[in-house]
């Protein structure tokens, strides 16, 4: 019996239906109830999971997605969910009871040896030739970062953590850290009765068929694809003015192969052996998050547009993700991100710097913190306030 909360991923609601034990609201306790109610204001590919002792809630796989349909869905024949995970799992296919385990809090996180298409084994994915499919991707992983290549195909990618992008076809494998999304439409231009592999290729020297798309024998539905582009129209986002956002940062340090010697915990300074006694092994501005309710970190003007830089000064890749926003990403390493896309999590490689942009619209304490569960639980957190 735990408490537990549910936190809506993505969803620009009002900050008391965050779901942020101790933050957002009092943790529900085994029995009780709590009553969630909001409107949404965008379309898209969302998903909602718990936000307390989420390695192992989530690890167990209390979530779901959270799909808001477009007044105008683009034309498809199929329109289909990959929740995307994977599990540690036993010799004896129960889920291992490693969580919290020291390497896993230093390291890449609670990384699986099982991936699995919406909770079963990935194995095959029944597709008819011609056909037009949207897939929304969803990664609900702790750790696992998933790069996907379509061999034999052109998906399209449409939108983004369920914000839409400018349309076009992703030169790279299209990557999707923990808490991400992807819609992408795929027409099926093989031959009937072939399979086609889809590889991920995130992890180097770890490549592995994620699952094959398997053709029917059935004749073609279509000889060629729909001529009509499936675009979608826009969300009501406030584009942020970068001529007068204030600027703010947040330095990743800590983790295995660190430079982190000593960061701040609870008010005091302590040095990285202290900190990894009590299980903390990350920092952002030299602060070590110790609940989900601390003093802000950044505090950002009610209204006003702002710029975030993130530095991930780790050797680890870190999806850092903000609640009740949605934000540009604007460059990396000092180059500006093809189509600017909107997102609510902004996947940062080792030593990699991004400039991601919004305004701040939405009032609250709001969390932003690291999806990789493990590095969440072990102080990559931070609390930035909207007033
Ligand atoms: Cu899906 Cu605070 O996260
Ligand atoms: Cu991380």
């Amino acid at each position: 019996m735990q408490p537990t909360t549910v936190h809506w991923h993505g969803l620009r609601i009002a900050n008391a239906m965050d779901g942020v034990p101790d933050l957002t609201q009092p943790p529900i306790l085994p029995g009780e109830t709590f009553t969630y109610a909001f409107t949404v204001p965008d379309a898209g590919t969302y998903w909602y999971h718990p936000h307390t002792q989420s390695s192992q809630q989530i690890g167990h796989g209390l979530y779901g997605p959270f799909i808001i349909e477009e007044a105008n869905p683009p034309r498809v024949d199929r329109d289909v969910l990959w929740v995307m995970d994977d599990w540690r799992l036993t010799e004896e296919a129960a889920i291992s009871p490693t969580f919290s385990h020291p390497h896993d809090l230093s390291h890449a996180g609670r990384l699986g040896n099982v991936a699995t298409l919406n909770g079963r084994d990935s194995g095959e994915f029944p597709v008819r030739a011609g056909e037009r499919v949207r897939l929304r991707l969803i990664n609900a992983a702790n750790a696992r970062i998933f790069g996907l290549e379509f061999e034999g195909h052109r998906p399209l990618l449409i939108a983004r953590d369920g914000q839409p992008i400018e349309a076009h076809n992703p030169v790279d494998p299209i990557v999707l850290g923990p808490g991400q999304r992807a819609d992408l439409i795929v027409d099926m231009e093989g031959d009937p009765g072939e399979t086609y592999p889809v590889i991920d290729s995130y992890y180097q020297r770890q490549t592995y068929k994620y699952l094959d798309l398997v053709y029917s024998t059935e004749r073609p539905l279509r000889n060629s694809p729909p001529d009509a582009t499936p675009a979608l129209a826009p969300n009501p986002l406030p584009e942020p003015d970068l001529e007068s956002a204030r600027r703010h940062s947040v330095t990743i340090d800590g983790g295995a192969m660190g430079s982190l010697r000593s960061a701040r915990y609870r008010g005091e300074d302590l040095t990285i052996r202290e900190l990894a006694q009590q299980g903390k092994m990350w920092a952002l501005n030299g602060v070590v998050a110790h609940s989900m309710a601390m003093e802000p970190l950044l505090n950002l003007e009610l209204g006003r547009s702002h710029v975030l830089l993130f530095r991930n000064e780790t050797a680890w890749p870190h999806p850092m993700h903000l609640h009740g926003h949605a934000f540009r990403i604007l460059t990396r390493n000092g180059r500006r991100e093809p189509y600017r896309p909107w997102a609510d999590t902004v996947m940062l490689e080792p030593h990699e710097i991004a400039e991601v942009a919004l305004v701040a619209d939405n009032p609250g304490d709001w969390l932003l913190h690291c999806h990789v569960l493990e590095h969440h639980e072990a102080g990559m957190a931070c609390v930035v306030r909207v007033a």
